[in-house]
């Protein structure tokens, strides 16, 4: 099994590149389904989930052509909507994408349940209830969800939406099915992340008619058919989040290159809470933690409010913050407060309630054997790692390959004494003696 092993006590320093955005990047491969040509799609992160959507591009039909490791071109001309790569379909939280480019494209899909990080229940309803609207009833049978358009000319048609809950999934999702729709959609109460805004620009660079994506309301004129042509991802909030993190919480100075600051404003106004430095550039932010972090309150809510997918490695660099800092996570209901367990393994003493999390620090972190519960819990715990004294070794480390590219390599060229480390699967076990 393969694990991170981590010598901790490190500053880290020096720049870092940002790659693609993950969250854009696995609703836009999905939507190149629609494409009726070729898309060249660049800035793509090299991550395993982005690698098994293309895998499902290609066992629908699409020619998938790596031109370099982070730019791709799709030829979705003779695409079919059975028989996708289930196998890779269920390990994957975006593979439910291919559910509106598949209605989009044949009035028809079948897709399996899909996985992802497991951080408490996770529906689907306000999708259904996004593709019903659209005229296509969705029934799950088997761990399969299948839906088909019932409607005369067997093609989607426009609707409005009122999405109950924030979703950016559901945003995206619809957006997707109701840009071949016959009409106009209105989708309200929609997510504003800037994957959501970058899926529509993809998707408008090929033909499509969408307007609104990045406030709360969608509005959406059906076309005909999508044109080929050439996009470019943006860099990633999240992990450019995490660096500007890690580097607070280790004390460190970094210059985090290729991102767009104002997507990070979130962040930069908690770290400059908590006595870090933050200075905005046009496509970079330096932080700098010179000073002893202090405290803060955290609470998670949609963009442009502090991602949830932030929230795990902040917790670690409010370990370090001297004071009584809360957060509250209030986008996920139940579970994504796991990476917290791991932290006491390291020794800091975390109460948790509910959806609130009280830390009282700086905690001083020595270094453990710990899991990777899910991605950002997982980069979360390479950050204590950095931050704690001694070795610290981060197992399950397959979630943070799903969306992080080159993380160790990335750190190490911040001076972090983080490898990837092999040890064997199976430990012989000890004879027990019968008496
Ligand atoms: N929700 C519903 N019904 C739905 C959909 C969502 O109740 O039909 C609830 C969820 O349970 C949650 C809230 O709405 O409480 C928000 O969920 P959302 O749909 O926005 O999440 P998602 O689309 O499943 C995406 C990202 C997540 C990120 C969330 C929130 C992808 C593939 N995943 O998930 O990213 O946490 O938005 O920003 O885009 C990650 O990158 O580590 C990650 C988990």
């Amino acid at each position: 099994m393969e694990k991170y092993e981590i010598k901790g006590g490190c500053h880290l320093r020096g720049e870092v590149e940002i790659s693609g955005a993950k969250n854009a990047a696995v609703a836009i491969i999905p939507a190149a389904l629609l494409v009726d040509g070729v898309c060249r799609i660049e800035n793509l992160p090299e991550i395993s989930d982005t690698e098994a959507l293309l895998h499902i591009l290609a066992s629908l039909g699409a020619k998938v052509k790596m031109i370099d490791p982070s730019t791709v071109e799709v030829d979705c001309r003779h695409v079919h909507w059975e028989n996708a790569d289930y196998d890779r379909m269920r390990k994957i939280r975006a593979s439910y994408y291919f559910i509106g480019s598949m209605l989009g494209r044949f009035g028809k899909a079948q897709t399996t349940m899909p996985g992802g990080c497991n951080f408490g229940v996770r529906p689907i309803d306000q999708h259904v209830k996004g593709m019903t609207a659209l005229g296509a009833p969705v029934d799950v049978r088997n761990g399969y969800i299948f839906s088909e358009a019932q409607t005369e000319d067997g093609r989607l048609h426009g609707a409005e939406i009122y999405l109950d809950k924030v979703s950016v999934g559901a945003t995206i999702n619809v957006i997707i099915a109701a840009c071949m729709a016959e009409g106009k959609t209105v989708i309200e109460n929609c997510a504003r992340e800037p994957h959501v805004v970058d899926l529509a620009n993809f998707l408008n660079s090929m033909g499509a008619d969408i307007r609104g994506a990045g406030t709360d309301t969608v509005k959406i004129n059906g076309v005909k058919s999508l044109h080929g042509g050439s996009y470019a991802i943006i860099p990633d909030q999240i992990e450019a989040a995490t660096y500007m993190i890690a580097a607070a919480a280790t004390q460190g100075e970094v210059l985090v290159k290729n991102v767009i600051p104002k997507h990070l404003d979130c962040i930069s106004a908690k770290l400059r809470e908590m006595s870090v430095t933050v200075e905005e550039y046009p496509d970079s932010v330096l932080v700098r933690a010179r000073e002893q972090l202090t405290k803060t309150n955290v609470k998670t809510q949609p963009y442009p409010g502090f991602p949830t997918d932030a929230q795990a490695p902040i917790s670690v660099a409010l370990s370090q913050s001297r004071g009584v800092s809360i957060i509250t996570e209030s986008v996920y209901d139940g579970n994504r407060y796991k990476h917290m367990n791991e932290l006491r393994k390291m020794g800091a003493t975390i109460t948790v309630n509910g959806s609130t999390a009280v830390l009282e620090g700086p905690y001083e972190l020595t270094g453990a054997t710990v899991q990777a519960c899910d991605l950002r819990a997982g980069a979360a715990m390479v950050i204590a790692g950095l931050c704690a004294k001694g070795t610290t070794y981060v197992e399950d480390i397959h979630y943070i390959e799903r969306g992080y590219q080159d993380f160790v390599g990335k750190l190490r060229a911040l001076g972090a004494d983080i490898a990837i480390v092999d040890f064997p699967d199976d430990v012989e076990e000890a004879e027990l003696s019968v008496v």
